[in-house]
């Protein structure tokens, strides 16, 4: 194991290894939730997924920045990980320690690293009326375990039924590009040193197999999933993804507010 501090964490295998307190002050700036900051009746929960290198980060990251100068009450997290239970199973997943095990194993743990991360931080803010970002959710197990990893179904919905408990997202952007694209852009931002990670390494075809995981599940969801076109200039990027979230909050957020005022 290599060890070495990076600006954004430590160094763990040439991998960027995050603690749980260094990704939330990053980027959750100190923000009162009861002081300037709009909340909803109940929060808003919005998940970003895609394959490797489709700009999912860059745009949460836009999209979270946004959302709090017109005063909304963000909170950006990302999977595996997110909570300090999650973030300790995150570099057993990423680094490859439990692949020798199998995807079951990795499933399982997916799930476990989940359930943390929805008990310990996504509930209790969408509960207060945050808006929830979530850089990769359930939508990713389904596709990397699910799917390319080979699992049976209905294995993979039970463990998604335990892991979520009803936290299912009120929306998700499907960051949609190319995979050999999506990879040289993968390679390009962690740098040609940094190894790439246990998920990344795959071949192609699977990353292929993955990009139309990803679009049959918007086409079978089509009231929470969206796809984003994402070989588009982030610029260009950043404004469909505002139009669409700022469309769902406006349509959505109302009808809460009135549910949960008292008759
Ligand atoms: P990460 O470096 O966090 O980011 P990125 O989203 O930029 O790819 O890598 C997370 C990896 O873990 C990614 O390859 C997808 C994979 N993954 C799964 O296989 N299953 C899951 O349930 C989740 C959340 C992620």
């Amino acid at each position: 194991m290599v060890l070495g501090a990076t600006a954004q964490g430590q160094k763990i295998d040439g991998m960027d290894v995050w603690s749980n307190a260094d990704y939330l002050e990053r980027y959750n700036p100190i923000q009162p939730w009861n002081k300037k900051a709009s909340r909803l009746a109940r929060g808003f929960f919005i998940t970003f997924e895609g394959g490797e290198g489709a700009g999912k980060s860059t745009q949460i990251e836009r999209l979270a920045r946004k959302m709090r100068a017109k005063k909304y009450d963000v909170l950006l997290t990302r999977e595996p990980g997110g909570s300090p239970g999650a973030e300790a199973v995150r570099h057993v997943l990423l680094s490859g320690a439990a692949e020798p095990f199998g995807p079951k194993m990795e499933a399982l743990l997916f799930a476990a690293a989940r359930s943390d991360h929805v008990e310990q931080v996504i509930r209790p803010a969408v509960e207060r009326g945050s808006i929830v970002l979530c850089d990769r959710f359930l939508d990713s197990s389904r596709v990397y375990q699910g799917v390319t990893g080979g699992i049976d179904p209905a294995f993979m919905d039970a463990l998604e039924q335990v892991a979520i408990n009803g936290m299912m997202p009120d929306m998700t952007l499907i960051f949609d590009i190319d995979p050999a694209e999506g990879l040289r852009r993968a390679t390009l931002r962690r740098g040609t040193e940094a190894v790439a990670d246990r998920f990344e390494k795959e071949t192609l075809a699977v990353h292929q197999a993955r990009r139309e995981a990803f679009l049959a599940i918007a086409k079978a969801e089509p009231e929470r999933c969206i796809v984003v076109d994402a070989a588009a200039e982030p610029d260009a990027v950043e404004d469909v993804v505002t139009a669409a979230v700022f469309a769902a909050l406006a349509a959505r957020a109302p009808a809460r507010d009135r549910q949960a005022t008292p008759a």
